[in-house]
């Protein structure tokens, strides 16, 4: 092992040694029992605090703060395991013998090469596109490739393709064939399949997981070239995932510590229970639409500044708030105005984050002669301390993942504009891991609304309603 990786192994041992001093290793009995439907439990607005299904994925423990994937401690996967080997492990339950792994390192490798995806994105004003919207739109493109790819019976002839153009269609002609429009994706038909297996293969498709847990990063990669200026570059096939991804941003193949600390900052936002974007693709998952829609949903709701949108917002605090001696003044207004403190706080976590506990060293091995980042990291330290000591004890308000994850892309080079589809990047694995599991024993999500309005109002003819009239 490289002298500089090894030392941050360490880094990340002494941080798991300091999280399981500050927090006892027992398990809660109560939140680990397989579930008896229907269940009872207290819901609060937003579904907090409701139980949707059971998952062997991921446990969070928000009051010691424990992350657990699939049985194994987030330090630990950080310490010794890769983004490939999590991957594996989150999609199929266990780690990977050596040639399984080899096996799923070379389907991810084949899909990294989106040739006619990104050909068509490019089409588009990238550059000019909100770029969690330019991903999401580069997935449903990826939607149409794959299909195509594996369909080919599916796929159009020129012919076909000019006659249906919009134009060239008298509105009541009937689409040639399948009693879908042309350009729906059907999985081929195979009878012999359980129900389950047809399920997981119709609406979902473990390759096209594998596809989309390759394509995201590509497409991620294209769209920070394109809105720099520069060309998509095309993946080497002999880099690990991590290394790969920064290869096609920066165009240079990374260091051995720019790749191990890329590596684990995927790890650590691969999975994270039920959260916003989580649900969000199960709900679309549960439908039976596709795995490519499930995903898209998910970049949508991760695009919002109180999820995944808060890591960059740490950035422009911090160069908002400008000197380490204008902290302390800082947040006393930011409380004043109720003002919300991007990177802390969190609706698990009532204690440290361990992806903080975790990243946290990380961007203080890396800042060292990064001149630029360096005074904003000083300030991130300052105002770490000043929100704990105000905010800490009283309203249990810590650190979370997006605090410190802002400043680590930024040492590896990457412009904040970027830093959400980088959580994408690592989250469709959760995503997709969560989509295939929950498919198994599929129940469409409904939950309800409690009606608070009125009955019985007369219906007013708009030529009689005025404005007093509600
Ligand atoms: N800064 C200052 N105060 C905060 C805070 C923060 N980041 N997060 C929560 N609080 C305070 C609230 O003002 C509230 O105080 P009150 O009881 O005096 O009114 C209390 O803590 C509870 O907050 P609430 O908004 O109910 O928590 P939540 O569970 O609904 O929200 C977040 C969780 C993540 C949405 C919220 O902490 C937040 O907006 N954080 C900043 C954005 C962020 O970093 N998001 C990334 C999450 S990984």
């Amino acid at each position: 092992m490289h002298k500089e990786t090894k030392a941050i192994t360490n880094l990340i041992l002494k941080a798991a040694k300091m999280a399981r001093q500050e927090t006892s290793d027992t398990p809660e009995p109560e939140h680990t029992k397989p579930i008896q439907w229907p269940l009872h439990c207290t819901v609060g607005p937003g579904l907090e605090g409701a139980i949707a299904c059971e998952s062997r994925i991921g446990y969070v423990n928000g009051s010691k703060g424990w992350l657990i994937y699939r049985g194994y401690d987030i330090f630990n996967l950080c310490a010794y395991s890769t983004f490939e080997e999590v991957c594996y492990l989150l999609m199929h339950g266990s780690l990977p013998t050596a040639p399984q792994l080899e096996a799923f390192k070379n389907k991810l490798i084949n899909y990294r090469f989106l040739n006619a995806t990104l050909r068509l994105l490019m089409g588009f004003q990238v550059e000019k596109m909100n770029a969690m919207a330019a991903l999401r739109l580069g997935t449903n493109l990826m939607r149409q490739e794959f299909t195509f790819m594996d369909q080919e019976e599916g796929r159009p002839t020129t012919i076909d393709a000019i006659g249906s153009d919009e134009d060239s269609i008298p509105m009541e002609t009937i689409p040639k064939g399948e009693k879908q429009a042309i350009y729906e994706f059907k999985w081929p038909r195979q009878h012999k399949k359980s129900r389950v297996t047809q399920l997981l293969e119709e609406a979902c498709g473990i390759e096209a997981c594998y596809h989309l847990i390759s394509g995201v990063a590509t497409i991620t990669a294209a769209i920070t070239r394109v809105r720099q200026g520069h060309m998509p570059i095309e993946p080497d096939p002999k880099l690990s995932h991590a290394a790969n991804f920064l290869y096609m941003i920066t165009g240079r193949r990374p260091t051995p510590v720019e790749e191990r600390i890329m590596d684990i900052a995927l790890i650590l936002h691969a999975d994270h229970g039920m959260n916003a974007s989580t649900f969000a693709a199960m709900v679309v998952a549960s439908t039976l639409s596709d795995i490519y829609f499930s995903v898209g949903a998910g970049i949508a709701a991760l695009n919002g500044p109180l999820h995944g949108g808060a890591n960059e917002q740490v950035i422009h605090t911090l160069n908002e708030i400008g000197d380490i001696d204008s902290v302390k003044a800082w947040v006393e207004r930011a409380s004043a105005g109720k003002r919300k403190i991007a990177g802390f706080g969190h609706r698990v976590y009532k204690a440290y984050d361990p992806r903080a506990r975790i990243l946290g060293p990380l961007a203080k091995f890396l800042i060292k002669g990064k001149k630029e980042i360096e005074p904003l990291f000083r300030i991130a330290q300052e105002l770490e301390k000043e929100v704990i000591s105000r905010f800490g004890a009283k309203k249990k308000i810590f650190p979370n993942v997006d605090f410190f994850s802002g400043i680590v892309y930024s040492c590896l080079g990457i412009a904040p504009e970027m830093f959400t589809p980088i959580f994408a990047v690592s989250r469709v694995s959760g995503w997709t891991a969560r989509v295939l599991e929950y498919l198994q024993n599929n129940r469409i999500f409904r939950p309800r609304a409690m009606y608070v309005g009125e009955f019985n109002k007369k219906f007013v003819p708009l030529n009689q309603r005025n404005r007093t009239i509600n």
